[in-house]
């Protein structure tokens, strides 16, 4: 990875950091996304205790808000010259709904449209790099799932759970069609789930939520090295050079849910974000 560049979202904790941790070593520049001024100077003095001399920095955006994303894709053009690989990874799973400033379900907005501005923020940079890679971290939470497009906003009868299930089928489905718009440009797509990993994943809920994913995390999850094991594959994996538009789990392609393989709902689901993000 050395010369490369890679742009990592939700890196001052979990999966985002021990992935950015992995990349530095093996010689990236890393350029990351954080949202917390601490959180983030802590994972600078992290990486380079493990990765002394590691060429890192931290942008801050909430990346459930679109004009902080807009100033973020901004600043990240002019800290990087060139992009060659973009982690979405920042994500969250929220027990009660409420929305963003421009209206939209917040597990939504953060999880899918987070995913989706950015990369549309970074793309020319992304294809002006060459052979160049988008990581977007989903879940097997998605299958079971499907997304309603009558209320992809999850208005009535909202269940943190399903909406975060949806949030992470739209992962797939806009791997899928962001590999087949970016088919010929050098630049591939690929998604993956990184197991239950013991991260601070679901720490934002209370009550109930909280103690479920809390003994959850205890009695079976694996740890943020082997979390991160799948993002740093896709990551910097030779084998996958041209692959694109691929669902993998531990380092393997593997066929998510069927509904995560609907060209027609992984098209919508363009359209409907290209209009929301008022494209
Ligand atoms: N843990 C699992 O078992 C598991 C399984 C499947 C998929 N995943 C996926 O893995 C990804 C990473 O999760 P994790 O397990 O590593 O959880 P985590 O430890 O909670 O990390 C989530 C990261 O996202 C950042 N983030 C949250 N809300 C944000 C916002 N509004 N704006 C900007 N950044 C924000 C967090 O920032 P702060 O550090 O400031 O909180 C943190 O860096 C998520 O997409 C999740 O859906 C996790």
């Amino acid at each position: 990875m050395r010369g490369k560049t890679c742009v990592i979202t939700g890196a001052t904790s979990g999966i985002g950091l021990e992935t950015a941790a992995r990349l530095g070593a093996l010689g990236a520049r890393l350029v990351l996304v954080g949202r917390n001024r601490d959180k983030g100077n802590a994972a600078i003095s992290r990486l380079r205790a493990y990765e002394p001399g590691v060429a890192v920095e931290v942008h801050y955006a909430d990346l459930s808000r679109p004009e902080e994303i807009r100033r973020l894709g901004d600043a990240l053009l002019d800290a990087a010259p060139r992009i060659d690989v973009l982690v979405n990874n920042a994500g969250a799973l929220f027990a009660n709904r409420s929305t963003t400033s421009d209206g939209l379900e917040l597990t939504f907005a953060l999880n899918h449209m987070g995913y989706f501005r950015l990369t549309a923020l970074l793309r020319d940079r992304l294809i002006a790099s060459a052979p160049a890679r988008v990581v977007n971290v989903a879940s097997e939470a998605h299958r079971g799932s499907h997304l309603d497009f009558e209320d992809l906003q999850c208005s009535r009868h909202y269940n943190g759970w399903r909406a975060y299930q949806r949030s992470k089928l739209a992962n797939i489905l806009f791997t899928r069609e962001l590999a087949r718009r970016l088919e010929g440009t050098g630049v591939t797509a690929n998604c993956l789930h990184p197991g239950f990993v013991a991260t601070n994943f679901g720490d934002n809920n209370r009550g109930i939520w909280r103690l479920g994913i809390t003994i959850g995390k205890l009695v079976a999850a694996i740890p943020v090295k082997r979390g991160a094991e799948t993002p740093v594959h896709l990551a910097s994996s030779a084998d996958l050079e041209g692959i694109s538009g691929k669902y993998f789990i531990k380092c393997r392609e593997r066929r998510p849910d069927p509904s995560a393989e609907n060209d027609g709902t992984a098209a919508r689901l363009w359209t409907e974000s290209e209009r929301l993000m008022g494209l």
